[in-house]
C-alpha cells in the first residue's frame, strides 16, 4: 500500500551563496524532506558538498529531515561524518559499497534511516536479499550526476515493480525516485507507486516555490 505523499526539493539547484535561506524558503512553500546531493567527481562526474554544508543547514536552523543522497565511492568512510552533521536518512549506489549489508548496518547504528539507491540500469535483483533491512530505496530516474536531465522512461516499470516488492513484505519502507521529475510526469511517477518524490531544477528554477508546490499537489490530487 502507497503511504502519503512526500516532495524532497533536491538542492542541488539551489542557490549555493544564499543556501540557508534558500533551503529555508522552499520548506515555509510547504515542502517537507531535504534532499541532499553529495557527488565526489569519481562516482560520478560533478563535485558538490558535504557534511559541512549538512551540519551548516542544521545550525542555521532547518528542522527538516535532511535525506542525504550518497553519490561517493568509497561510501562507508563519510557515514560517520554524515550522522554526526545531522543527516535523518542516508542513501547510497549499490555499486558504491563492497558490502552492501554492512554499509546498511553502520547508518543504522548511527540511529538514521538507510537506504539503497539503484541506477537506471541496476536491475531489482540486487534488493532481494537486503531489502527488509531499508528505510528507503530510492530508484535513479536519470543516471546521476547532474540536474535538468530527461527522466528515463523504462523507470516506471521499475517503481510498479519495487512497488509490489515492498508492499509484499509488510514493512515500513519509503520508494523515492529521483531524477527529471517536473509537473509534466510527477501524476505519472507518483501513480507507478512512487511515495517520495526528489524534484530540483522544477522547484527552484521557478521564481516562487509554494506556487510551484501547489501546481504539483493539484497535478496529484
Ligand atoms: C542527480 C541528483 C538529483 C538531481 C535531480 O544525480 O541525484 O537529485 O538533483 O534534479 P532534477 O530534478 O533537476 O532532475
Ligand atoms: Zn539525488
Amino acid at each position: 500500500m502507497k503511504k502519503d505523499l512526500i516532495i524532497a526539493p533536491s538542492i542541488l539547484s539551489a542557490d549555493f551563496a544564499n543556501l540557508g535561506a534558500d533551503v529555508q524558503s522552499v520548506l515555509d512553500a510547504g515542502a517537507s524532506l531535504v534532499h541532499f546531493d553529495v557527488m565526489d567527481n569519481h562516482y560520478v562526474p560533478n563535485l558538490t558538498f558535504g557534511p559541512l554544508v549538512c551540519s551548516a543547514l542544521k545550525k542555521y536552523g532547518i528542522k527538516a529531515p535532511i535525506d542525504v543522497h550518497l553519490m561517493v565511492k568509497p561510501v562507508d568512510r563519510l557515514i560517520p561524518d554524515f550522522i554526526a552533521a545531522g543527516a535523518d536518512i542516508i542513501t547510497f549506489h549499490y555499486e558504491a559499497s563492497e558490502h552492501v549489508d554492512r554499509t546498511l548496518d553502520l547508518i543504522k547504528a548511527g540511529g538514521c534511516k538507510a537506504g539503497i539507491v539503484l541506477n537506471p540500469a541496476t536491475p531489482i535483483s540486487v534488493l532481494d536479499n537486503v531489502l527488509h533491512k531499508c528505510d528507503m530505496v530510492l530508484l535513479m530516474s536519470v543516471n546521476p550526476g547532474f540536474p535538468g536531465q530527461s527522466f528515463i522512461e523504462y523507470t516506471y516499470d521499475k517503481i510498479s515493480t519495487v512497488r509490489n516488492m515492498i508492499d509484499k513484505t509488510g514493512l515500513d519502507i519509503r520508494l523515492e525516485v529521483d531524477g527529471g521529475i517536473n509537473l509534466e510526469n510527477v501524476r505519472k511517477v507518483s501513480d507507478a507507486g512512487a511515495d517520495t518524490l526528489v524534484m530540483g531544477s522544477a522547484i527552484f528554477k521557478t521564481s516562487n516555490y509554494e506556487e510551484t508546490l501547489n501546481k504539483i499537489q493539484q497535478q496529484l490530487s
